[in-house]
């Protein structure tokens, strides 16, 4: 059996907190050889609710689950964190503008982005799941100057199984013979879902499907899927968040398959002409605990439109929040 390694969920009280704690502490995130420790970062208010959740971690008497700390407190919690989940963020209240909400945000995961700085491995893998997603992962990153930038990832990967999902439904394919599609941008509705590469067991997705459909269609469910779920489940996307977390958390420590490629917002790096500074979604193979953006897709008039729109967003987001990152 292996040593065992710390893994860090925020907001583990909450909804997405619920759906994902008993599936890491089961082997489903790191694999069934691998035995957890489990840092629990909640609010104070919330500290009696996840009593509760961290009594029924125990009562399921896991083999792989060595060590369970429940805390308020974000150096503890961070304290030899092999990885992060930061799903615990502000929601939206009523009234509350895009820029209040990204600097009430900034409140959240600069002082986590210290925490980390502070205590954790050095080679950390911090996914960041709250919303604004990939500026909250840029504004941690920002706070934690001696982690490398590449340990900060947000989550597009419950865009990019949507994504898949739509396109087996509509083909009648499996999901598994579904390869090569991209979400680029960001995690909101700029976001562009690029079916561009993707293959329907070995032939051209778009042989398969008509170009409207894909256009008129496709994209705006993919985009809008998170706000479909909340009118129809009265709450906003929880199971499917979690299990999304659990792959993109799993590819990047054990690595993609062949050449498949995940979605996965990243700091730029000039890829695809997106400058650095911003968390961008982008195709990526992982191996060895490493991504590596997939590089040399040919990109033609349409797509160029939308990824400069979803870039042009990020670069606001990153404009309001510019005082958080020095
Ligand atoms: P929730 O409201 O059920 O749970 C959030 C939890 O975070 C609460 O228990 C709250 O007490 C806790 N929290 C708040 N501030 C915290 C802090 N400073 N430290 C530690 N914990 C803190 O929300 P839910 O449904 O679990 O969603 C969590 C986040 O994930 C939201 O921001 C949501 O928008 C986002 N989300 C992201 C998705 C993605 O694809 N990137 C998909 C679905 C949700």
């Amino acid at each position: 059996m292996k040593s065992p390694v710390t893994v860090t969920v925020t907001g583990a009280a909450g909804q997405i907190g619920y759906a994902l704690l008993f599936r890491i502490a089961s082997g489903d995130m790191l694999g069934k050889d691998q035995p957890v420790i489990l840092n629990l970062l909640e609010i104070t208010p919330a500290m009696g609710a996840l009593e509760g959740v961290a009594m029924e971690l125990n009562d399921c008497a896991f083999p792989l689950l060595q060590g369970l700390n429940p805390t308020d407190d974000a150096e503890r919690a961070f304290d030899k964190c092999d990885y992060g989940l930061l799903v615990g963020a502000m929601p939206r209240k009523q009234g509350m503008e895009r820029k209040d909400l990204l600097s009430a945000n900034g409140g959240i995961f600069g002082p986590q982005g210290k925490a980390l700085n502070k205590g954790a491995s050095r080679d950390v893998k911090v996914l960041v799941v709250g919303n604004p997603a990939n500026t909250n992962a840029l504004i941690a990153s920002a706070n934690a100057p001696d982690l490398d930038p590449s340990c900060f990832n947000a989550m597009m990967r419950l865009d990019h199984n949507r994504a898949i999902s739509q396109l087996a439904e509509k083909t009648g394919a499996a999901t598994t013979d579904i390869s090569g599609v991209t979400i680029w941008g960001n995690h909101s509705s700029t976001q562009f879902p690029d079916l561009y590469h993707a293959k329907v067991g070995g032939a051209e997705a778009l042989s398969k499907i008509d170009e409207e459909w894909y256009k008129d269609d496709f994209i705006p469910t993919v985009q809008q899927r998170g706000a479909a779920i909340i009118k129809a489940r009265g709450a906003s996307s929880a199971a499917s968040a979690a299990s999304a977390a659990i792959d993109h958390m799993r590819n990047w420590a054990l690595g993609t398959e062949g050449s498949e490629w995940v979605s996965m917002a990243v700091p730029a790096d000039g890829s695809y002409g997106i400058e650095p500074g911003i968390m961008f979604g982008y195709p990526c193979t992982c191996a060895n605990g490493k991504y590596e953006i997939v590089q040399g897709l040919d990109l033609n008039d349409f797509a160029k439109e939308k990824i400069a729109a979803t870039e042009a967003e990020l670069r606001e987001e990153r404009a309001a929040v510019e005082h958080l990152l020095s």
